[in-house]
């Protein structure tokens, strides 16, 4: 075997605020196969990860849920990682960012950085809840918009014409925690000077190790400039205090990163002999990989590095990023019940029916992967259980059987055995590059093969000819030799399958150098099935347990639906200006790059049809739900020219916004121009 590498691997952490979902899980399953695989070939690996404990989200949930934000953090804690454990993700440790080692280590960057002039105070304004005495974040500000008074928008854009600006430019605004009307206060704030690494991210960027994707980002990143970075609070805030500044703490961002080296500090002290400079020094011999979702690349390709080298300690060897998961093509959504809890899954299905099918669909780029439901009990049944669970079913019968469990003392297809063994190194080298989907269908071709050679030898045949029994026995053996090897190269993906099959098949390891000895002459177990069919009525059902969440968690909300307070009050010349008519919408789709926007194609009797960008998607997700229906809309608003081009009217719709929108429909009989009086 090639030299014995020593690698550190991280997962990014998950927030202690709520439970793991599937899209969390491309990730984990991803490094945990990458894991599984290299240990599989004998290298040192430690996997270690952590919860995200810190930060304002984390602490208005507990106080909304009446804990503290210690015991808010434990049962989330405890939550993930029996959510983990179910999906055979095998950390080697799972710590917490509110632990000792990851105060003292980011007390420690912090200092080696100031120390070294890296970072720099200054005071800046912003907007204060007088009530919670709490500075707020953009997002937790909502007001009308300065453009055109739609209420209750956020802080940054408006859903409804699509004006972008400040929060201080809202009118009326109000914290959505309190309520309070917002104050402006200036406080001072600790910035970390990331342009002082301006030369040496650069120089890392250049040296060939990122993602195309990844680099490019960067080479954006780099030419608008780089900033100096905010890494404090104001109190109240749930995380660390900064060392020569009380009341003022680390924002999350800061010790999140650290707590991948604390999870390894905290292993260190678990496993004796393992040290924790070989993997931290600045020159350690060691590799460090990160995974990482494509929209966390800004922390750990530019603030990580930066941090690490200007408190002395080693860089990554490479970041890996992944993309997004969508289900059946659009993004996750409780209401179509697609946005799916670990737990959900666990409840109706076998995980490894999911690791199989990310890994088929995983490949080493930061593209978004689709779990098509359809295509999912497909594939898994025909896949594993239609030719891997096959073979050995087909063999294992007649091995039991006729022979005592005992293999054939010689190989009658050394050839065939020689290919599936020489398969392993281009196979390796897809698992090595995180091309999952390619290592997968070369592991399938190899199936299709060992299942091509049994149908052409007709073992069931065989065994009713007189004679013909050591036959049956030779090709029984060279079946099972054959399912061992694919269940050797399968073992990353499925631990638990692979586990079952090892004790079938009576061996040792199923480790990728054990490949090489062929079972001869050697006793197997009893044949117990190794996987079942995906049902699709558990699918079904795992759906509309998603779906009925929802339900049982909006019913429970307290927040009652507030009427919203009357617009003052306009005479008739007022109400005559506006010029309402029935619209058709002839074509609704979304908006490339607009969360929030849909562009509808509105027929209202004129010889050109009018263009309308709408606030609606959160309540369309599919917009062709609206092809073909009449509306009613304004006509004549002066036309505004939006990011996405313009739009030349609105249409009406009630609803407090989010899923809640009702767009405004005439009774039948009404056509497209006619005016509503
Ligand atoms: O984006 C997130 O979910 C963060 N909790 C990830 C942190 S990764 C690391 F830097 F700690
Ligand atoms: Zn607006």
């Amino acid at each position: 075997m090639s030299e014995r590498r020593r690698i550190l691997v991280t997962s990014a952490l998950p927030y202690a605020n709520g439970p793991i979902h599937l899209g969390h899980l491309v990730e984990y399953i991803q490094t945990d196969i990458w894991v599984r695989f290299q240990k599989s070939r004998g290298h040192e690996v430690h996997y270690v990860c952590a919860d995200d404990a810190h930060g304002t989200a984390i602490m208005l949930k507990a106080e909304q849920n009446g804990v503290t934000p210690e015991a808010q953090i434990a049962t989330v804690k405890a939550d993930h990682e029996s959510d983990f454990a179910d999906f055979h993700i095998r950390f080697d440790n799972y710590h917490s960012t509110h632990s000792d080692e990851n105060r003292e280590l980011s007390s420690y960057i912090y200092r080696k950085n100031r120390d070294a002039g890296h970072i720099a105070t200054r005071p800046i304004r912003q907007l204060f809840d007088p009530e919670k005495q709490m500075f707020l974040a953009d997002r937790f500000i909502k007001g009308e918009c300065p453009k055109c008074s739609a209420k209750d928008q956020y802080g940054d854009s408006c859903e409804v014409c699509g004006a972008t600006y400040a929060p201080t430019e809202l009118k009326n605004p109000y914290s959505t925690i309190s309520g309070a009307a917002p104050v402006m206060k200036e406080s001072e704030h600790y910035f970390f000077k990331l342009p002082d690494f301006a030369g040496f991210l650069q120089d890392r960027d250049r040296s060939g190790r990122l993602q195309p994707e990844v680099a490019n980002k960067l080479d954006e990143w780099f030419q608008a400039g780089l900033n100096d970075w905010d890494i404090s609070r104001d109190a109240p805030y749930f995380g660390f205090e900064i060392p020569d500044a009380p009341g003022k703490y680390f924002y999350v961002w800061l010790d999140a990163p650290i707590g991948y080296m604390a999870s390894f500090r905290n292993l260190c002290i678990k496993k004796p002999g393992l040290n924790f400079d070989d993997f931290w020094a600045p020159h350690a011999g060691t590799e460090l990989y990160h995974f990482i979702g494509k929209d966390i690349v800004y922390f750990h390709a530019l603030f990580w590095p930066a941090m690490l080298e200007g408190a002395g300690f080693r860089k990554p060897s490479a970041i890996f990023a992944h993309g997004f998961l969508t289900v059946n093509g659009q993004k996750m959504s409780k209401s179509r019940g697609t946005f799916i809890k670990a737990r959900t899954y666990l409840d109706n299905l076998n995980p490894e029916y999911l690791r199989y099918y990310f890994a088929a669909k995983l490949s080493g780029s930061v593209e978004d992967i689709d779990l098509n439901l359809e295509d999912f009990q497909f594939r898994v049944n025909s896949d594993l259980v239609g030719k891997v669970v096959n073979i050995a079913s087909r063999c294992a019968g007649f091995i039991g059987k006729k022979f005592e469990n005992r293999l054939s003392v010689q190989c009658a297809e050394p050839q065939l055995l020689d290919d599936f063994i020489h398969a392993g190194a281009s196979i390796a080298q897809h698992y090595e590059n995180r091309d999952y989907g390619r290592a997968v269908r070369e592991i399938m071709t190899l199936a299709d093969r060992a299942n091509q050679y049994i149908d052409e030898k007709k073992p069931w045949a065989l065994a009713k000819e007189a004679g013909r029994e050591a036959e049956v026995h030779d090709v029984c053996s060279v079946g099972l030799n054959l399912f061992r090897q694919l269940i050797i190269y399968l073992a990353p993906v499925l631990p638990a399958m692979a586990e079952a099959s090892r004790q079938f098949l009576n061996v040792g390891s199923l480790d990728w150098q054990s490949r090489e000895q062929l079972l001869l002459g050697h006793s197997i177990n009893a044949f117990t099935p190794l996987m079942t069919r995906v049902e699709k009525e558990k699918v079904d059902a795992m759906v509309e347990a998603s779906r009925e969440h929802l339900a049982a968690t909006t019913t429970a909300a307290p927040a009652a639906p507030a009427i919203e307070a009357l617009a003052p009050e306009i005479s008739i010349d007022d109400f005559v200006k506006i010029d309402l008519r029935v619209a058709r919408i002839v074509n609704a789709q979304h908006v490339d790059g607009a969360d929030k926007l849909l562009q509808l194609t509105l027929d209202i009797g004129e010889a050109r049809p009018r263009n309308v960008f709408a606030g609606i998607k959160s309540a369309y997700p599919d917009p062709t739900a609206l092809t073909g229906r009449l509306t009613v809309m304004v006509a004549n608003l002066a036309p505004r020219k939006m990011k996405f081009g313009m739009s030349e009217g609105m249409v009406l719709a009630a609803g407090p916004g989010g899923k809640d929108i009702h767009i405004l429909s005439p009774d039948s009989g009404a056509t497209p121009g006619m005016r509503i009086k």
